[in-house]
């Protein structure tokens, strides 16, 4: 007995072996958009048996063209699969995930992933290459964007609030879309930030830091992981048994699919642990890989391998039952054209996918200063001029992995700003090229129209070519003729609201940080991103979102990030034998939890009940916050743990709880926070949970820094 169904059985028992490694292999179509080109006719390949699944292609005609052919032409008729890296929309785009990370807001997480299958899934769609779970803090690898930040408990709530979002949370299950939690694991450590380079971080680091998030996605049930191109300590992760097979499918019991990345089985010989395509292969599949996209591998090196007896048929057929069985709960083998009964709908069609776009962008951007409260502008404000690169390229706003998105769809700053400051006059320069070359007389457009104005939205940024996979930068920041434009624009002595539509946390000048009387990081926001950034410009949306990933004050502070390890030498600025540079601050320009709002918020006594725990307790926390400005708004609460005292050096703070709480001015809330035992525990020596006698500290804030945080210690007294 095996557990699957008798038509899975039945199939695995009529199948040949090329029809076996069909079923293992998956390809991408006509719309290839990474790695080396496709075959040059799938359909040829479809009809051959020899794969499972595609990648990379959408829409009525295509899939069903695919389908089709599957379901007449081949011998077994066994429908095909579909996946896109659906990240962070399909035809709708929302924030980048470095983005929505900051919205602190699982709600919203898990809102614009089901948003984000209801699209998917009317195209044909039934896989996502996502959620993209590397921690990473490395602001050089251009894949950051793709990840929920630097914190990996962030990185686990997010986890499963998408797995929840894209695969139950439709009643319908044909809305529904499989996710595939990527890179499994620590893809966001590669050296130097350099994409696809070495990763050698420790035992502990992978237990406390990058493993979590993975563990939350099983626990959500997803269906697949795929694992990273990078090798973790010398083992290649496409080959890497004890992560693959020992821990996640026997100690944590994943019985989804595992997708090796695009190419990357091929790419062990290249990493210099497998001779030729009959090794590679059968090292991926000891190791647990189901699916192999675009290596070529299993169908052309696993006969060999089997005639060297390197791999077994048994070893085949298990793989092959996971693919199938996949398949079945996709519902294709009911409804093989499953999803495509009407069009998929699109920003322009459903209001509603707007709405939803629009806000999650104003809840995704951080106001990260506003001297003076120069923000939000009074809509009777005669003249604001928009000025900078950025200003009017809604397509670079999508960010990368927008697939189906469309540029005409997408409002652009200039164009949000027109739309809500209706009254007023927006004058608009681009005044630089994203990069290159200055072109003085760009800037002196701009330097006309910034004196022209009242008060100047500077938008400066990057390119989505600038971020994403194979984008590492050795200097994460502005490009030279973007700060010549800056500098002139600051010159003109008119009050500046920089606009940063990054990709990643940029190294900024202190003169632009300093001149420039408010900023926004914006990043990038998305099929709403313009309408959403003009509605925090004007206070129709108070900001609330807080950084999920610091911003370093220059690229030799990182990695700089909130939850640093106690160290014999604690920084401390008046003694120079403590941890210090003697060029540069320890602590990053902007730490995780940072971000301003147009209220105030004050935090009443943290309070914890009961003060002495054992093991088996639950510690409850509250806390009172207040509104005590004029605007309604939301504040966003964390809650951090230190422990003082235990077997190995713990972080200053550790992130375990956060919330949100929506006041109107005057109102005041209870927070309330439950921990577990469990939750204070620490990896000990042998990183086994470990909880000791002792003072544990909590601490509640509305940021990683010192200022308004609220502390209470506890006593852990074990029973044991
Ligand atoms: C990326 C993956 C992605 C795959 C398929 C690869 O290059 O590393 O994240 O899912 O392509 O598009």
């Amino acid at each position: 007995m095996t557990g699957y169904s008798r038509q899975v059985e039945q199939l695995v028992g009529e199948m040949t072996l090329p029809e076996k490694l069909g079923q293992m292999t998956m390809l991408a179509a006509s719309l290839v958009v990474t790695g080396p080109p496709g075959p040059d006719n799938p359909v040829t390949l479809v009809q051959e048996g020899r794969v499972g699944g595609l990648l990379n292609t959408w829409g009525h005609d295509e899939i069903r063209e695919a389908q089709r052919v599957a379901l007449t032409q081949t011998r077994l008729k066994i429908p095909l699969y579909f996946g896109v890296d659906v990240l962070h929309g399909h035809r709708t785009i929302f924030p980048i995930p470095l983005a929505e990370a900051c919205a602190f807001d699982r709600d919203l997480w898990r809102r614009t992933a089901r948003l984000s299958a209801d699209e998917a899934s009317r195209d044909g769609i039934q896989m996502t290459f996502a959620p993209m779970l590397d921690v990473c803090r490395d602001p050089r690898w251009g894949r950051i964007s793709e990840c929920p930040g630097e914190d990996g408990f962030v990185n686990a709530e997010y986890a499963r609030a998408k797995v929840r979002g894209f695969q139950n949370d439709h009643e319908d299950k044909k809305r529904r879309l499989m996710g595939v939690a990527k890179h499994f694991v620590a893809y966001g450590a590669v050296q130097a930030g350099r994409d696809y380079a070495q990763v050698d971080v420790s035992e502990r680091a992978l237990a406390e830091i990058y493993l979590p998030p993975f563990k939350a996605a099983v626990e959500e049930g997803v269906c697949g992981i795929m694992p990273s191109f990078t090798d973790l300590a010398g083992v290649a992760m496409s080959a890497h048994r004890a992560l693959l097979h020992d821990l996640l499918r026997v100690k944590w019991g994943f019985n989804g699919v595992i997708i090796s990345d695009y190419n990357a089985i091929a790419e062990l010989m290249l990493h210099g642990v497998a001779a030729d395509l009959a090794e590679a292969a059968s090292l991926a599949l000891k190791a647990g890989i189901d699916i192999d996209m675009m290596a070529g591998a299993y169908e052309n090196g696993l006969p060999l391998a089997l005639e060297r007896g390197l791999v077994s048929m048994d070893e085949i057929d298990a793989c092959v039952r996971r693919v199938l069985h996949m398949k079945e709960q996709m519902g294709l083998f009911e409804d093989p054209y499953r999803g495509l009964e009407t069009q998929s709908p699109g920003p322009d069609v459903m209001p509603q996918h707007r709405a939803a776009a629009r806000d999650a962008a104003r809840r995704s951007l951080v106001l990260i200063k506003n001297r003076g409260e120069l923000l939000p502008l009074p809509r009777s404000i005669k003249h604001i001029a928009a000025i900078g690169p950025l200003a009017d390229r809604q397509s670079e706003l999508m960010g990368p992995w927008c697939m189906a998105g469309d540029e005409r769809e997408t409002v652009g700053f200039l164009q949000g700003l027109r739309e809500v400051f209706a009254e007023s006059e927006i004058i608009h320069a681009k005044g630089a090229k994203v990069e290159g070359e200055i072109e003085p007389q760009l800037v002196a457009q701009a330097v006309a129209a910034a004196n022209a104005s009242d008060v100047v939205m500077l938008c400066l940024g990057e390119e989505r070519q600038h971020c994403g996979e194979a984008a590492s930068r050795t200097r994460p920041e502005p490009f030279e003729c973007q700060l010549d434009l800056a500098r002139a624009i600051l010159a003109t002595g008119k009050p500046v609201i920089l606009v940063l539509a990054t990709s990643r946390p940029w190294i900024l000048p202190d003169w632009l940080v300093e001149g420039s009387q408010s900023i926004l990081l914006a990043m990038f926001g998305g099929t709403e991103a313009g309408r959403a950034t003009a509605d925090v410009i004007a206070g129709d949306y108070n900001p609330s979102a807080r950084l999920a990933i610091s911003w370093p004050f220059n690229a030799g502070q990182i990695p700089a990030y909130y939850n640093m390890r106690s160290t014999g030498r604690p920084h401390d600025p008046n003694n120079g034998f403590s941890t210090s540079f003697i060029d540069a601050p320890v602590a990053p320009r902007f730490m995780l939890g940072d971000g301003l709002s147009y209220t105030r918020f004050e935090l009443g006594s943290l309070q914890a009940d009961p003060l002495v725990i054992d093991e088996s307790s639950t510690l409850h926390l509250s806390i009172d916050v207040q509104n005590t400005g004029g605007r309604a708004g939301e504040a966003t609460l964390f809650l951090f743990i230190h422990d003082p005292v235990a077997q190995v050096t713990r972080p200053s703070l550790e992130l375990k709880d956060f919330a949100k709480a929506d006041l109107n001015p005057g109102q005041s809330k209870t927070i309330r926070f439950a921990l577990s035992a469990d939750q204070l525990s620490y990896p000990g020596l042998d990183l086994k949970p470990r909880l000791d006698d002792g003072r544990i500290d909590i601490i509640v804030g509305t940021s990683a820094h010192g200022r308004d945080q609220k502390r209470v210690s506890v006593e852990v007294k074990r029973k044991s």
